[in-house]
């Protein structure tokens, strides 16, 4: 046994690693895993609700890093500062990625394997995250009917309804794009921003002239990273929407939507939508 070894194995009282720590150690007290791992309550013997609550837990994380992640890129943009800007948004793209492959433990579960723990669910559905809500509004889809309906719990709602009332990620970068003397038309920049955006031709020609610019152009590469985060959002509602299918077929939604046909004609709602018009006109 060579001394490297040995000082892995050695597991004696002097061993400094395994020390006690005086309470929680430093590892719990950052991270809190012990509350983590309090908060899974599946209410069934189904062997698959485990893994959809450790699911859609994990996806409410994932959530939470990409709201951090778009609020500091926001600030970084209204401060011009596009180095900031771009360094978070190249974070939350990481996240999204994250995010999305957050669906494999759900990807394959059969109706009888669903229908093993929904009844006992009930009326709780995605649809009320407050969190996904906040994403929602950040990239610039502003609903006053789903801020309403978070309204019973007061520190939710107020909450959700400042980052109603803000300008979005998305507006934030159009505001940066004209201070760098780009045309950003005078009635987008001055619009009532808690209304949903969903694109002007004004817009389009501000991209095209981007576009247009060579391929290493900072605005371009900025181009590129909101492309690549329109991508990762229609990827994951995209993934939902299999998970749905497979799950439930066209079963009704547990919050009474159609589901399948309701979740279908939301996942069509643009995500940054003239970075996907401006290609058909470069
Ligand atoms: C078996 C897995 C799942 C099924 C069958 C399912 C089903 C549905 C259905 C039918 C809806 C439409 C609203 C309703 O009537 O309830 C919905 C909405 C939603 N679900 Fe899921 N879901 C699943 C997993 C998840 C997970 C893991 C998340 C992560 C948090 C999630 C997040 C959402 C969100 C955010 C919405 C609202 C979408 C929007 O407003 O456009 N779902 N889901």
């Amino acid at each position: 046994m060579d001394d490297s070894t040995s000082v892995l194995t050695r597991q004696g009282a002097d061993d400094p690693l395994t020390q006690p720590s005086q309470g929680k150690s430093p590892y719990d007290a950052y991270v809190h895993a012990s509350v983590l791992s309090t908060l899974q309550h599946p209410l069934t013997e189904a062997p698959d609700e485990m893994g959809f609550i450790v699911t859609t837990q994990v996806m409410e994380l994932w959530f939470t890093l990409i709201v951090h992640e778009w609020r500091m890129a926001g600030k970084a943009f209204a401060n011009d500062n596009l180095d900031a800007a771009m360094d978070a948004l190249v974070r939350s793209r990481r996240a999204l990625t994250a995010l999305n492959a957050a669906w494999a433990p759900l990807a394959a579960l059969t109706p009888a394997q669903f229908n093993g723990f929904r009844a006992a669910f009930g009326k709780a559905s995605g649809f009320q995250s407050a969190t996904y809500r906040h994403m929602e509004f950040l990239l610039g889809d502003k609903s006053a009917s789903m801020l309403r309906l978070h309204q019973g719990d007061p520190a939710l709602h107020a909450a959700l309804s400042e980052t109603h009332r803000a300008p979005s990620l998305y507006d934030e970068v159009l505001g940066f794009l004209h201070r760098q003397g780009l045309p950003v038309p005078d009635h987008v920049r001055e619009r009532d921003v808690t209304a949903p955006y969903s694109g002007d031709p004004g817009v389009v020609e501000v991209w095209r002239r981007i576009y247009a610019t060579p391929q290493h152009h900072p605005l371009l590469a900025l181009g590129e990273r909101l492309t690549d985060i329109a991508e990762l959002v229609l990827r994951w509602r995209f993934d939902h929407i299999m998970v749905v299918r497979r799950a439930m077929g066209t079963k009704s939604g547990s919050v009474g939507s159609t589901g399948l046909a309701w979740l279908e004609k939301r996942a069509a709602r643009p995500v940054f939508p003239e970075l996907w018009e401006v290609r058909g006109g470069v």
